[in-house]
């Protein structure tokens, strides 16, 4: 990783290269200020999706607003066996009484977020034909969960989008209940499958298979939904509720395609592999992929390679020498994406972790913070492994209606095995994300004393990077 620090914190000349004696009770203090100027991304406005079905109706903030009531106590969505905003413990609390002020400038500016309604997982990322393409779990009619419909957007660096009409809306028994998360894969011959879950017309989790109408469209903009839908239907022993999400697929040593889902048996949390030749036949491997007792339902599964020697992302398919597999599950009790890397042995149909102790799901955590039901890419464009993640804001459903908006994308990460520790991966903001930059201020010599404020102009800053230096010390006797 390309993680030159000097490009995000300069620090002042004159620093001395080497740290002179401490004394104590006496430092100069550095500190080296950047700031970006608020740049509103350049999102194109391209209109709202449209939705071509009669059945639905756009519903603004404020008409929706009227009904929060209704809305303030059930969580839409995990009734129906997928994650949704919710937090019972609020849903009380009067709602803060906000103004159309405060609502535009909570709008982001950098992270990707539809013009307005509900967004969850990002689907189906990859490079094709010059452009990013991202699609997303969203609802066309509500800042709430619902309705499930794919999103659509593209850009050429991952910072700028473009809005692009709906890919796949709910309009089949085999996804009536909605659009729900799945991978894209590119074929070696070029075609582009999609596989995605849906929740059909008797809310039984289904995968379904989706295809570009027109390959030479490098927007991508129709899908075509495969007649024979569904190509996967839950297998005995998994709940027609507990079977979702699948991976972008890769290929064996025997020539057939791999893909992964999430399930649980009881209150083990597993991934399940199929193969397949032609992705409309499958057959479910024996045992499981993986299994970690105690942590419930798997979401979102990932499974990709990386390298423990490169600094290059690794296609999907690779294996071998130099190579360890990454397995991260969302568990959808707690609302946290875990990960864990290990081996891969594609002969047998298992992936065991390097270390048990920090197993899928109960120790390494992509993120900290609010995040959730991410997924990776490889982006041929530029050798690299891409992982985006959802992120959920803290607010109330009932503020999310107010606002008409709900959630956004994280600022796409390059992911690489960190071979200083061996056992963590290295996530770091695509590079393009620099381009953000526009204008620095340094302040240098800046003392700050014990209990003190040190005011310093930097206008209307959306990022700060301190840097304390404390090694500066002036030597007398
Ligand atoms: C889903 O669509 C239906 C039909 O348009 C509408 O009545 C309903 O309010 C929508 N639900 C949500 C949560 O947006
Ligand atoms: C979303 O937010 C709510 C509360 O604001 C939280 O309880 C819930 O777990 C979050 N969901 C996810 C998927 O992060
Ligand atoms: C919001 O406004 C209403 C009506 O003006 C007022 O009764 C209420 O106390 C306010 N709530 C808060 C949290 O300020
Ligand atoms: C769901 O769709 C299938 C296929 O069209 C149909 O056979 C079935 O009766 C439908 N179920 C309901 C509850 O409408
Ligand atoms: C497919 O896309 C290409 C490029 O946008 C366009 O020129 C062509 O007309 C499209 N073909 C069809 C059948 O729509
Ligand atoms: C799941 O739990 C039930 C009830 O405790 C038990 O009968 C069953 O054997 C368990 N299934 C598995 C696969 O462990
Ligand atoms: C460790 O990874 C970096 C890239 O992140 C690479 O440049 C370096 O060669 C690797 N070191 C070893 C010993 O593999
Ligand atoms: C990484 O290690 C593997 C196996 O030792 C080797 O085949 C490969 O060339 C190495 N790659 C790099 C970039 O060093
Ligand atoms: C799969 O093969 C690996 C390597 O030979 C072995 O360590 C592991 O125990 C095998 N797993 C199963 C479930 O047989
Ligand atoms: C850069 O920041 C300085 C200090 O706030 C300001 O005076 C200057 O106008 C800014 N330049 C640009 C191009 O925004």
């Amino acid at each position: 990783m390309d993680t030159n620090t000097s490009s995000y914190t300069p620090l002042p000349s004159g620093t001395p290269a080497t740290p002179r004696r401490p004394l104590k009770g006496f430092a100069v203090i550095f500190a080296s200020v950047i700031f970006l100027m608020s740049l509103v991304a350049l999102i194109i406005n391209q209109g709202p999706p449209q939705q071509d079905g009669h059945h639905h109706k756009k519903q603004s903030a404020s008409t929706a607003s009227s009904e929060t009531m209704s809305y303030s106590r059930l969580p839409r969505g995990i009734a129906q066996g997928v994650s949704a905003k919710s937090n019972p413990s609020f849903s009380d609390e009067a709602s803060y009484n906000w103004t159309n002020a405060m609502f535009s400038w909570q709008r982001t500016a950098f992270h990707f977020q539809p013009e307005r309604n509900w967004m969850n997982d990002p689907n189906g990322p990859m490079f094709y034909k010059g452009w990013y393409h991202l699609f997303y779990q969203y609802n066309p009619d509500s800042a709430v969960w619902g309705n499930i419909t794919w999103g659509h957007a593209v850009s050429i660096d991952l910072i700028h989008w473009l809005y692009l009409p709906l890919a796949m809306v709910p309009d089949r028994w085999f996804d009536a209940n909605g659009v729900w998360t799945g991978s894209s894969t590119i074929l070696p011959d070029g075609q582009i499958v999609i596989l995605y879950t849906g929740s059909t017309n008797e809310s039984v989790q289904v995968q379904n298979l989706a295809y570009p109408a027109n390959l030479s469209d490098p927007l991508l903009l129709h899908w075509v939904k495969y007649s024979g839908n569904p190509v996967l239907t839950p297998p005995p022993g998994i709940g027609s509720t507990d079977f979702r999400d699948p991976t972008t697929a890769w290929i064996g040593p025997d020539g057939l395609w791999r893909i992964t889902l999430g399930s649980k048996v009881n209150k083990t949390g597993i991934s399940i592999v199929y193969t397949t030749a032609n992705f409309i036949d499958y057959e479910l491997l024996e045992g499981v992929l993986h299994a970690v007792p105690g942590t419930g339902m798997w979401e979102c599964v990932d499974f990709y390679p990386v390298s423990i020697n490169g600094s290059k992302g690794l296609e999907t398919s690779v294996n071998g020498p130099g190579v360890k597999h990454v397995l991260k599950a969302s568990l959808d009790d707690k609302k946290m994406d875990y990960y864990a890397i290990g081996t891969y042995f594609v002969e047998n149909n298992t992936w065991i972790p390097d270390d048990p102790k920090i197993d899928v799901g109960i120790g390494l955590k992509y993120d900290y913070g609010r995040y959730y039901a991410s997924k990776t890419f490889y982006d041929q464009n530029k050798e690299r492994r891409i992982l985006l993640g959802w992120i959920n804001e803290t607010d109330t459903e009932t503020d999310d209606l107010e606002k008409g908006w709900s959630s956004l994308q994280t600022i796409p990460r390059s992911v690489l095995f960190d071979n200083a520790t061996g056992t963590h991966l290295l996530q770091w903001p695509v590079e393009e994300i620099e381009d953000l930059r526009l204008n620095s201020t340094e302040f240098s010599d800046v003392l700050v004393e014990a209990g003190t404020v040190v005011p310093l102009d930097i206008g209307t800053a959306t990022q700060v990077c301190l840097r304390i230096c404390n090694l500066c010390y002036i030597p007398f006797s």
